[in-house]
């Protein structure tokens, strides 16, 4: 009997505890962070390829790539995350991103 009640106790306790943890609604508020791409040409078909998934802070931070290694990190965009880039946009992608982070 004296072990049923503080069993009740016990279980009255631990609803009390849940309902103290999920009860009430917690906001808060993130950054934004924006960075913008740096003007040149091409910028608005990069503007509308790589920014859906990650900021343009990704071209940025990267060191100076060469034409092929800009071209293989936007065809490894399409590979292996699915970025929907026509073919026929690559190119333009490729001379903006050599001309923004890029070495010869
Ligand atoms: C379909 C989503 C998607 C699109 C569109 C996309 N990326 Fe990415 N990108 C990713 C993911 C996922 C990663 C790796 C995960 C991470 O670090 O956030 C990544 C990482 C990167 C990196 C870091 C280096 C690396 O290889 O991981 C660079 C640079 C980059 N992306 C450039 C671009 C450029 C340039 C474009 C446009 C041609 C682009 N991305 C479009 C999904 C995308």
């Amino acid at each position: 009997m004296k072990a049923t009640t503080s069993r009740l106790a016990l279980l009255a306790l631990a609803v009390l505890m849940l309902g103290a943890t999920t009860s009430g609604t917690v906001s808060i508020t993130m950054p934004t962070v924006t960075v913008p791409l740096k003007p040149g040409p091409g910028m608005e078909v990069v503007n509308a390829n790589c920014r859906t998934c990650h900021s343009a802070a990704y071209i940025y931070t990267q060191p100076r790539l060469n034409r092929a290694q800009w071209t293989a990190e936007v065809a490894k965009m399409k590979a292996a995350y699915g970025a929907p880039i026509a073919d026929s946009d690559v190119n333009t992608i490729v001379d903006y991103l050599i001309a923004q982070n890029g070495k010869p």
